[in-house]
């Protein structure tokens, strides 16, 4: 059986990555794959203690070097039992973030040097990489006001528009040197357009 396709969503906040996930998905299952949706952090139970540790908004200063740390155990866990193994059975595995968001929040947000973040994700996945990244663009201004109107704001969500925009920024920089890997969609556009043009790649990769 041939291993499947590693496919990611990235973007900054409120920009539809749940509401292109199943779409996704569905396009996936329409055309015969096995399918896997998981998130970072996140997609197991100890990465999700992990990601609750990251999200929660605490009093305590959190280290960036601590941060970044975390995001690369909950990573590990997450490769190694969930990831892998589906990919080597055949599954598709969409995946709500994965390290292009390290280098955008703790990278082109928090200042992490890249070499730092080039050298954990040598350690945790070796040569792997997606095989495709969705990336979700829209002016920061359009995803936080999203953002806001869903929840109490998490730890990230509390951060302000200049760091939102040097994450754009930082993505937008990756996909243009990444060109075969990156899809960029304009998600500013209405939700039923930049659905059909999910749709329309997934085909495009399953063909
Ligand atoms: P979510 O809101 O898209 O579920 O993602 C959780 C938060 O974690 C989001 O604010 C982005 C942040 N994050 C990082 O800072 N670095 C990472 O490597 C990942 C995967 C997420």
């Amino acid at each position: 059986m041939s291993r499947g396709q590693f496919i990611t969503f990235e973007g900054t906040e409120g920009v539809g990555k749940s509401t292109q996930l199943a779409t996704a998905r569905e396009a996936l299952e329409a055309a015969g794959k096995p399918v896997l949706v998981t998130r970072e952090p996140g997609g197991t139970p100890m990465a999700e203690a992990i990601r609750e540790l990251l999200l929660t908004p605490r009093d305590e200063a959190v280290n960036d070097l601590t941060e970044l740390l975390l995001m690369f155990a909950a990573r590990a866990q997450h490769l190694h039992s969930l990831i892998l193994p589906a990919l080597e059975e055949g599954t598709w595995v969409l995946c709500d973030r994965f390290t292009d968001a390290t280098y955008a929040y703790q990278g082109g947000g928090r200042g992490v040097p890249r070499e730092q973040i080039a050298t954990l994700e040598q350690l945790v996945q070796g040569d792997l990489r997606p095989d495709h990244i969705v990336l979700l663009d829209a002016p920061v201004e359009v995803g936080m006001a999203r953002a806001r109107s869903r929840s109490a704001p998490d730890r990230f969500e509390r951060e302000k528009a200049a760091f939102f925009q040097r994450i754009r920024d930082c993505y937008l920089e990756r996909a243009e040197q990444q060109p075969l890997r990156y899809h960029v969609l304009n998600a500013a556009q209405p939700l039923e357009e930049v659905s059909r043009q999910v749709a329309t790649l997934i085909s495009r990769l399953v063909a």
